[in-house]
């Protein structure tokens, strides 16, 4: 139905989501990437707005159209990720959906590197990404109240996620199961295991669901979380 149309429960709130992947370029015609559609982000940002919410949408190179109601701002790199959703706070609520590099090549080349012709193979060096979802976890004053990251994991799923939460500082995490038997890493569908503190007591299950109908739960989650 209609944006306009439904109740606003999160009216007045102000939310920035990234989404994507992220670009790290190795020359004028390289990159590193990965394999994140953006599909999950984009359906969260979209369904804030539903719900009433300010939203900015802080997305790496995706080829989805922008969801309706939403601000967005396009990045390439991880680095411009961080300086542009620290350019949104302060905000209410942040949710990290982004499949951030881990790394970036540390001296691009300004121009394309060539074969050499002799069998020398470049070696490239990287450098760590920032991690923002840790960044804005910790930022003081500025801190969203609500921070909400995602834990893409193999094995352990739940143990990892959790060290994940605890390390980054973040309110919750929406781990997932993207190992071989599920492969939902850029598919339709997620399977979350909502880590909603320390005390595994706080957990919630979710059904596997499509990416819209894992939006619409968290959004319902954040709503609730708003009003109690
Ligand atoms: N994240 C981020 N910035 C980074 C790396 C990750 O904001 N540089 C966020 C992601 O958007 C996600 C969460 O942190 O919400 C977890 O990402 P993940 O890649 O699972 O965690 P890492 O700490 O990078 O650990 P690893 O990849 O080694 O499992
Ligand atoms: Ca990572």
């Amino acid at each position: 139905f209609a944006l306009q149309d439904g109740p606003k429960p999160l009216a007045g709130k102000k939310a920035v989501v990234t989404s994507g992947p992220t670009h790290e370029p190795i020359d004028p015609v390289r990159f590193i990437a990965n394999r994140s559609s953006g599909k999950q982000g984009h359906a969260i940002a979209a369904e804030l707005a539903r719900a009433g919410a300010d939203v900015t949408l802080v997305s790496g190179p995706v080829t989805l159209p922008n969801p309706a109601g939403v601000r967005v701002v396009q990045v390439e790199t991880a680095q411009e990720m961080l300086a542009a959703v620290q350019g949104q706070l302060p905000a209410d609520i942040a949710v990290c959906a982004a499949a951030v590099a881990d790394w970036r090549v540390l001296h691009r080349a300004d121009q394309k590197l060539k074969k050499t012709g002799d069998g020398v193979i470049p070696a490239l060096q990287f450098a760590e990404n920032p991690d923002i979802l840790a960044t804005i976890s910790t930022a003081g004053p500025n801190r969203p109240s609500l921070v909400v990251g995602f834990a893409a994991e193999t094995e352990n799923v739940v143990d990892h996620a959790r060290a994940k939460r605890d390390r980054k500082g973040c309110d919750w995490i929406l781990a997932n199961n993207v190992g071989p038997e599920t492969g939902t890493f850029g598919g339709d569908n997620n399977e979350i295991h909502l880590i909603g503190g320390s005390d595994p007591a706080r957990d919630e299950i979710w059904p596997r669901q499509s990416k819209t109908a894992v939006a619409r739960s968290l959004v319902a989650r954040i709503t609730r979380h708003f009003n109690s």
